[in-house]
């Protein structure tokens, strides 16, 4: 919208480079920060310097080579995902600005109330899951971060790109030895990122499930990229108990429910394909795009 200035946050990050191209690409007056975000008088400062009317906060620690690393590094997590998250959106509403932020859906597992294929969890539901640190943190600093009147907080879950970028959810699974089986809400970034800015001009707030709707398997993710992408391509599954024993914290499985999220998009008249249709569509893409 006419006056609308983006201020990108981590902007050396994966989604936020995928979002720095696609406003560009909009023809939207975009920058983007690598300022520490626990840095409160460096964050004031920048946004004094930039004046941004929305800031849309990638950064944060996600670990790597992957939540694992939070386990080990409690205070740098912390650090980044706690107090640095906050003070980013406490700053911002001290200075009249929007903020968007990129947050994870990866609080809850399935449960007794929640079964696979069952009842899915609204925006409503409290986090049931805290097997990782990252995890445990995302979930509480949601909790507090909703009370601000100037916060969109969009729950991402396995962020999918076009590509094999390395941070995919995609490429992390096909590279895995042995995979679980389980059906899990995804995020595509090219159907989703659109969203986010629709939503961030709109000026919205409040908390929502940010996933393509409905919920879809690893074997059925990795099937679909041998049909489209890798034919030949196997690979070979392992339980839930056992892929636990190689990983340090646990893992979040489930189903987000993205009923208040369609509802909002289509005021604006935009439409996310279902889980299973935009992954067809986003290997189409990766394949014409030459990748193997
Ligand atoms: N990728 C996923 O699987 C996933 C899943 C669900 C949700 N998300 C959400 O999406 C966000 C972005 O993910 P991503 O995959 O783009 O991560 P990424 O590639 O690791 O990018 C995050 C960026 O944030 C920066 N950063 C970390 N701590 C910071 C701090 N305290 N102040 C300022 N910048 C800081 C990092 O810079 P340095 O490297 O210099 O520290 C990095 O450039 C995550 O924070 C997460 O909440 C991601």
């Amino acid at each position: 919208m006419a006056g609308d200035k983006f201020l990108i946050w981590g902007g050396e990050g994966w989604v936020a480079g995928h979002l720095k191209e696609l406003l560009q690409k909009q023809g939207k007056e975009v920058y983007s920060t690598t300022v520490r975000m626990e840095n409160r008088e460096s964050v004031l400062a920048e946004l004094e310097k930039i004046q941004p009317t929305h800031v849309l906060n990638c950064a944060g620690v996600t670990g790597r080579p992957n939540v694992d690393w939070c386990e080990d590094n409690k205070e740098a997590t912390v650090r980044s995902n706690v107090i640095g998250a906050l003070n980013l959106t406490d700053c911002c509403w001290l200075k009249g600005i929007h903020i968007t932020v990129f947050a994870t859906g990866c609080i809850y597992h399935y449960d007794d109330a929640h079964p696979i294929g069952g009842k899915t969890f609204t925006e409503e539901d409290p986090a049931n899951f805290s097997g990782s640190y990252y995890s445990a943190t995302k979930s509480k600093v949601e909790e507090i971060m909703k009370q601000y009147s100037n916060a969109l907080i969009l729950r991402l879950r396995m962020p999918v790109s076009d590509d094999l970028h390395p941070r995919s959810f995609v490429t992390k699974i096909a590279k895995y030895e042995k995979v679980v089986d389980i059906p899990n809400s995804n995020t595509l970034l090219t159907d989703m990122l659109p969203a986010s800015i629709l939503l961030a001009e709109h000026k919205d707030t409040g908390v929502y499930n940010f996933t393509n709707p409905g919920a879809i398997s690893h074997n059925e993710v990795l099937d679909l990229f041998a049909k489209y992408v890798r034919p030949g391509f196997t690979y070979k599954n392992f339980t839930v108990e056992e892929q636990s024993k190689i990983l340090k914290a646990g893992r979040s499985n489930c189903e987000l429910d993205t009923t208040k999220l369609v509802k909002k998009l289509k005021e604006y008249n935009y439409e996310i394909p279902e889980v299973h249709k935009a992954y067809e569509e986003c290997f189409k893409r990766m394949a014409a795009g030459g990748t193997k």
